[in-house]
């Protein structure tokens, strides 16, 4: 895939110490630990203190994915930080997380697609490695969720979590590396999943705020057929594009959203369970942070080896899917 190979070189990831668990939430809405857990497969979940935004996530993540890689802050071009859930609406995250970081050289914005945003994010970092315009771009996805999550909803406060995920991306060896990107949107869709308060459509007002209009709201089973239709479906494009056999993929990192979806997944691609990082159970759905999360915890339990085949998959709001078939 296009000129140099890319690939990522260094991975990172962060959540925060306080625990949410389900017994919890028993207490704030009419739910049960066992509901959670069956038709979710999640436990526990991971709450921002209140002190801390995304992009003091972003830092601890990056921090990490910049030192694994053996670089320092000003060796990075670009950062790219894929969040639905910025600090403020401007300046972008990015530009804060630069700032921080001390990454005096490197360009910066924020990517909005949702829980595909991690995956948008190394598509365009990579592309703009291949193309020779940058040597190191690092790709952050990282949600303070808790913030616009209304915890008297029970469809879907007993989901999200916070967290951050991040990647360097740089040059590799031929033959590793990502080897496809499928992505797309239907913003038909863009009902389903939403926060509509605090734009330029529903500006932040007392009505705005009794509405609930700034947290998110959810057609749950709705967007849940999507997820089983799309996230199969764009894993297979990927490979296909890749020219790598559904046998030959050594691991699935798929968005954390239910654990029935990943499931569905990993039927339609035929794979077992063991070929799937799953980490749901332990921090929710952590929107665009889910996958590169993941990702640093299968790295850091050494379930990745060198010239392994792995195929990144998510899906979200907007709608948005995306998928990219990678060698270790
Ligand atoms: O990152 C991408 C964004 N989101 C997702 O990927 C979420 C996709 N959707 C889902 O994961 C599932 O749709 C949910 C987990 C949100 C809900 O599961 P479901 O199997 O689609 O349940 P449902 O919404 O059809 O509701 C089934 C029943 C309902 O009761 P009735 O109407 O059958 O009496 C709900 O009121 O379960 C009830 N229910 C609950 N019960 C206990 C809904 N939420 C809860 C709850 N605790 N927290």
């Amino acid at each position: 895939m296009g000129l140099h190979p890319v690939g990522i070189i260094g991975t990172g990831k962060y959540v925060p110490e306080r625990i949410l668990s389900n017994k919890e939430l028993e207490a704030m809405v009419e739910t049960n630990d066992e509901w959670i857990v069956t038709r979710t497969g999640i436990k526990e979940r991971r709450l921002a203190a209140a002190e801390e935004a995304t992009s003091d996530l972003a830092l601890h993540a990056s921090r990490a994915a910049i030192a694994a890689a053996g670089l320092t802050a000003e060796d990075i071009d670009l950062i790219i930080v894929a969040t639905i859930t910025p600090d403020m609406f401007f300046p972008s995250t990015a530009c804060l997380l630069q700032d921080k970081l001390g990454a005096k050289k490197a360009a910066a914005f924020d990517l909005s697609a949702a829980c595909s945003g991690f995956i948008y994010g190394l598509a365009t970092g990579s592309s703009m490695i291949a193309s020779g315009m940058y040597k190191h771009v690092l790709v952050v996805g990282a949600e303070t969720l808790s913030r616009i999550t209304d915890y008297t909803d029970r469809n879907t406060c007993i989901l999200f979590g916070d967290g951050a995920g991040a990647v360097v991306l740089g040059a590799v060896e031929e033959g590793r590396g990502f080897r496809s990107f499928e992505l797309g949107a239907d913003g038909s869709g863009g009902e389903l999943l939403k926060v509509s308060g605090g734009g330029s459509r529903v500006p932040a007002s007392e009505a705005s705020i009794q509405s609930k209009q700034h947290y998110i709201y959810m057609a749950g089973n709705d967007v849940f057929k999507f997820a089983v239709r799309i996230m199969g479906s764009v894993a297979e494009e990927a490979l296909l594009k890749a020219g790598i056999a559904k046998e030959e993929v050594d691991l699935l990192v798929p968005h954390q959203a239910n654990i029935r979806i990943i499931q569905s997944a990993l039927n339609r691609l035929n794979l077992s369970e063991d070929k799937a990082m799953i980490n749901l159970d332990k921090y929710g759905n952590m929107s665009s942070a889910s996958i590169p999360v993941a990702l640093a915890e299968a790295v850091e339990q050494g379930r990745v080896k060198e010239g392994d085949r792995i195929v990144l998959v998510g899906f979200g709001g907007g709608l948005t899917w995306g998928a990219s078939v990678l060698v270790w």
